[in-house]
């Protein structure tokens, strides 16, 4: 059981003290960052793409969104864990989105689900059971074809002001937080003005009640996509080839096993 509960992210929005995000996808990394104290982990579907090696996010299946939640629940002792709904697993109808918000809460151990878009009437039926909702507005990846790519949006007073509404209206429709993706930093400020829960940015500026990053990104461990937000805090894949490759030199030395 998280002992991070949504009343207190909430209201660290009301202190003014800013929440902390990555994304997990197994026990032993999930345990590492719960240990050094993050907020919340995020089971995001760009496991599709760090873990899969998709080139998008959309052949995240629920089945495999499960698997990995259970995994970030196992090693998880203190955050929040997230799950994202997969990509069509729960705008077919309201069954389906409570179907599969249960398989990530009671199989997989999620404390609550994200959902990506304008999806009201969805958070409106899951929050009135019990499941609480992270939103995603902004660049949605799971909408990447609509949008024609991996890119900036939010950029015309038209898109700025329809993203304040959804915003708004996925506050009243019972969301306790909302993920802002790649939108411009103004905008970003605009709605964390506009909404009383918090607001989670990514590549959003440093406006946002919190920021949350792709952990392999963070880490140095994924290099096929790379957005210039992100930071890197690590360079764990450069360390872990270079302790693969003096493996590997051991081993056919002799000098492993001693
Ligand atoms: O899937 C994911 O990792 C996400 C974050 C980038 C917000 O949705």
């Amino acid at each position: 059981m998280n002992k991070l509960r949504i009343p207190q992210i909430i209201q660290k929005k009301q202190k003014g003290e800013k929440l902390t995000m990555l994304t997990a996808y197994d026990a032993t990394m999930a345990r590492l960052m719960d240990r050094a104290g993050i907020d919340m982990l995020l089971v995001g579907d760009s496991l599709g793409m760090v873990i899969l090696g998709h080139d998008t996010t959309l052949p995240v299946t629920i089945d495999a969104a499960v698997h990995h939640t259970r995994a970030v629940s196992n090693g998880t002792r203190d955050a929040l864990v997230v799950a994202d709904l997969p990509f069509l697993s729960y705008q077919a109808s309201l069954e389906q989105a409570v179907n599969n918000a249960r398989r990530l809460m009671q199989d997989g151990g999620a404390g609550a689900v994200k959902i990506e878009g304008p999806e009201f009437d969805t958070v409106r039926r899951l929050t009135s059971i019990g499941v609480p909702v992270m939103g995603h507005l902004g660049m949605t990846p799971q909408s990447v074809h609509q949008i024609g790519g991996f890119r900036r949006v939010g950029k015309s007073p038209e898109e700025a002001t329809r993203m304040i509404d959804r915003a708004t209206a996925l506050e009243a429709a019972g969301a306790f937080a909302i993920v802002l993706e790649m939108i411009p930093h103004d905008l970003a400020r605009d709605i964390t003005a506009a909404v009383a829960i918090p607001t989670i940015g990514i590549g959003a500026g440093p406006h946002c009640d919190g920021q949350v990053l792709v952990s392999y990104d963070v880490f140095g461990l994924f290099d096929e996509f790379v957005p210039s937000f992100v930071k890197r805090y690590a360079e764990l894949g450069q360390a872990m080839t270079d302790a693969t490759a003096r493996y590997i030199d051991d081993v056919r030395s002799g000098r492993f096993p001693e």
